[in-house]
């Protein structure tokens, strides 16, 4: 699965300097879920593909470290932090395991929709833990695995258009047959009670979740949007008293 994101950083990166109306609405509504000042702060970008979430909290001020499994995709992030310097720093590394972030070392995880990209989401939710101070918070977007669940298609019978989703509770990698989609790349399709009930085994507390429609931007790129989440937006906070024994 990593190998095929390293096959399409060339395109997924191109696409985000092209300007993407979905994909800087996805990066706006995972950032109004954190602090406008993170000076002081140290945030963890998990899956940070082409770094723009790790640029944003750099430009807020914090120490920011993005990882990613696919090393093309951190070439781009090297790349375009050589093009115009924030301050963020990137490492090669797993979700699953954050081998290369030191325990206790971060106040902040961000994850723009990369949780469901990892095959273990038990152990990237671990990871998560190991590396966050207590109190510490998670801030993640995923798409809505309501209306993205494998094979979820459209329809026009009812006259206008409907989304049209099977197997939502059937959990497991599946992957796009879509050319142009994110998506060929994989996508592992789990419930999202399976996302609270893991984060909440791990000792986190929910602190916001959202569900923002797309705005006028997006719906001129894909009108039959219009109305549909095509995101959930997570902030988990790591309680001490929740931590298990
Ligand atoms: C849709 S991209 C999102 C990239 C970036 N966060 C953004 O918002 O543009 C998904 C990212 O998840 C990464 N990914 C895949 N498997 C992963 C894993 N096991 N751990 C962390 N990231 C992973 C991919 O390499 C890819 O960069």
């Amino acid at each position: 699965m990593v190998d095929a994101w390293d096959e399409i950083a060339d395109w997924y990166a191109e696409r985000l300097h092209a300007g993407s109306a979905m994909h800087e609405f996805a990066r706006d509504i995972l950032l109004e879920h954190l602090p406008a000042d993170l000076d002081g702060e140290r945030v963890v970008d998990v899956g940070c593909g082409e770094g723009l979430l790790t640029r944003a909290a750099a430009e807020r001020g914090a120490k920011a470290l993005g990882i990613d499994p696919a090393q093309r995709m951190i070439e781009h992030a090297l790349a375009a932090e050589a093009a115009h310097q924030t301050g963020a720093e990137y490492a090669v590394d797993d979700g699953c395991t954050l081998a290369t972030v030191p325990s206790g070392s971060t106040d902040w995880v961000i994850a723009g929709l990369s949780l469901n990209n990892v095959p273990d989401l038990s152990a990237a939710i671990q990871a998560i833990r190991r590396v966050l101070v207590v109190g510490g918070q998670v801030v993640f977007t995923i798409p809505h695995p309501c209306f993205e669940a494998p094979g979820a298609n459209w329809t026009d019978q009812a006259g206008s258009p409907r989304r049209v989703v099977g197997d939502y509770a059937t959990e497991g990698f599946w992957r796009s047959t879509n050319p142009q989609g994110v998506r060929r790349a994989g996508n592992q399709h789990r419930m999202l009670s399976t996302y609270v009930t893991a984060l909440i085994g791990n000792g986190f507390v929910l602190e916001a979740m959202a569900e923002p429609v797309p705005d006028e931007s997006v719906v001129a790129e894909q009108p039959r949007r219009a109305g549909l989440p095509p995101f959930i937006v997570v902030r988990v906070r790591l309680d001490a008293n929740e931590i298990p024994g």
